[in-house]
């Protein structure tokens, strides 16, 4: 795709994120069709990437919106998601945020501490509102993913933990303006590895026995995001295997009757249609390699820096034998590298060089470190 586009593509300034609208919308329709199998409801998680052309489609096809801070909120409803389908997660919602969302009227505020729910009440019930909440519980279950997108085991800063639920459940009774509907859970990102989504389950299933033995009853099932991406073979699966993750779900969550369930997907829905393209400035010889230096760093995308994640480079304008490059940026870091030892037909200065799926988690969390311009955008049909 990016191939067929070179020429307008070399028409651009780089860096430059480039968006392919076409496979956003094959992998939110088969996210679409997959989860109304089952009647599931999904929210896309915002933090993965917010911006409008990218939630228009999220939006056309009907998805709901899960976020993560008053400005994700904000966002999604001026992008015209309905308030009703709008979830508000995090460990540290600020008052100024609380009270846009309890103005708002947005379906669910995910609670993850007792304090903020005694704050939650507080504000709501100065408004003389009720704040429909889902308990974000911590269920230990290890994400096998990288040690900084796990966040549901025990030592994570999120959710409120197991044996804190029995004082927790004391505590909501004395709180009249929160209305307990559910429960959410979320234990990490980028998970590959579908036994784990099992052991979620699992874990779910016993929670329900809790709540039930409590005679407390959950409208709503919040079991978050996390389904992860083939960063190194992005071709061979662009679309992540909804209908093995969905299933999944549909064969071991013990549902009650009338309970709906609800997923926050974030990267599994925009990460194939992102591309980081980028112009090479320099070729210099190392002691043991040749680096090739990009016009873009990890200002423009941090994920190899952060999580020495690998997003698979493509030189697309030349055809010439195969070197080994260190590919790095412009930064002054020495992490800010996007691939030690890479395979590259023989780079020059000059050629395109594409950073695959980046869609999700790339030019949301871009920063202005060393003075850099923001990377424009460009979404092709
Ligand atoms: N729900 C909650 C409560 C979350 O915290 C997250 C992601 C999601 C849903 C969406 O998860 P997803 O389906 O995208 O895995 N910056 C990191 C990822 C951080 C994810 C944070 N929470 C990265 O680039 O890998």
């Amino acid at each position: 795709m990016l191939k067929q586009n070179l020429q307008k593509l070399q028409q651009h300034p780089t860096p430059l994120y480039v968006y392919n609208i076409s496979l956003l919308r094959q992998t939110l329709q088969k996210a679409k069709e997959e989860s109304a199998k089952y009647n599931y409801h999904v929210h896309y998680a915002l933090k993965a990437n917010a911006n409008a052309p990218i939630l228009d489609e999220v939006r056309a096809l009907g998805f709901g919106a899960d976020c993560v801070s008053g400005n994700e909120v904000k966002r999604a409803i001026e992008n015209g998601f309905s308030p009703e389908r709008v979830v508000f997660a995090g460990v540290g919602k600020s008052d100024e945020e609380i009270n846009y969302a309890l103005d708002q009227d947005i379906f669910c505020f995910n609670c993850e501490s007792s304090h903020e729910m005694i704050v939650l009440n507080e504000l709501a019930e100065k408004k003389d509102r009720t704040a429909r909440i889902a308990l974000r519980i911590n269920p230990n279950v290890n994400a096998n993913t990288h040690k900084y997108i796990t966040t549901g085991l025990e030592e994570n800063k999120f959710g409120i933990n197991a044996w804190e639920l029995e004082s927790v459940i004391a505590l909501l009774e004395t709180l009249p303006n929160l209305q307990l509907i559910g429960i959410h859970f979320h234990i990490g990102s980028q998970i590959t590895d579908l036994s784990v989504f099992k052991n979620l389950c699992t874990r779910v299933n016993e929670f329900q026995e809790w709540f039930e033995a409590r005679k407390i009853q959950l409208e709503h099932i919040n079991v978050g995001g996390g389904l992860g991406v083939d960063y190194y073979n992005p071709e061979q699966q662009p679309i992540p295997d909804f209908e093995a993750y969905f299933g999944l779900f549909n064969q071991f969550l013990e549902l009650r009757p009338g309970q709906q369930v609800h997923f926050e997907l974030g990267r599994a829905l925009v990460a194939q249609c992102g591309t980081l393209v980028s112009k090479v400035l320099y070729i210099k010889k190392g002691i043991s390699t040749n680096f090739a230096i990009l016009d873009a760093g990890m200002t423009e995308l941090i994920r190899p820096a952060l999580y020495q994640s690998y997003h698979k480079i493509e030189n697309l304008t030349s055809n010439k034998q195969e070197e080994r490059y260190d590919v790095v940026g412009p930064i002054c870091e020495s992490s800010d590298c996007f691939g030690k030892a890479v395979m590259l037909p023989e780079t020059e200065r000059g050629d395109l060089v594409a950073i695959h799926t980046a869609g999700a988690y790339g030019e949301v969390m871009s920063s202005a470190y060393n003075l850099r311009d923001k990377a424009a955008a460009l979404y092709l049909n």
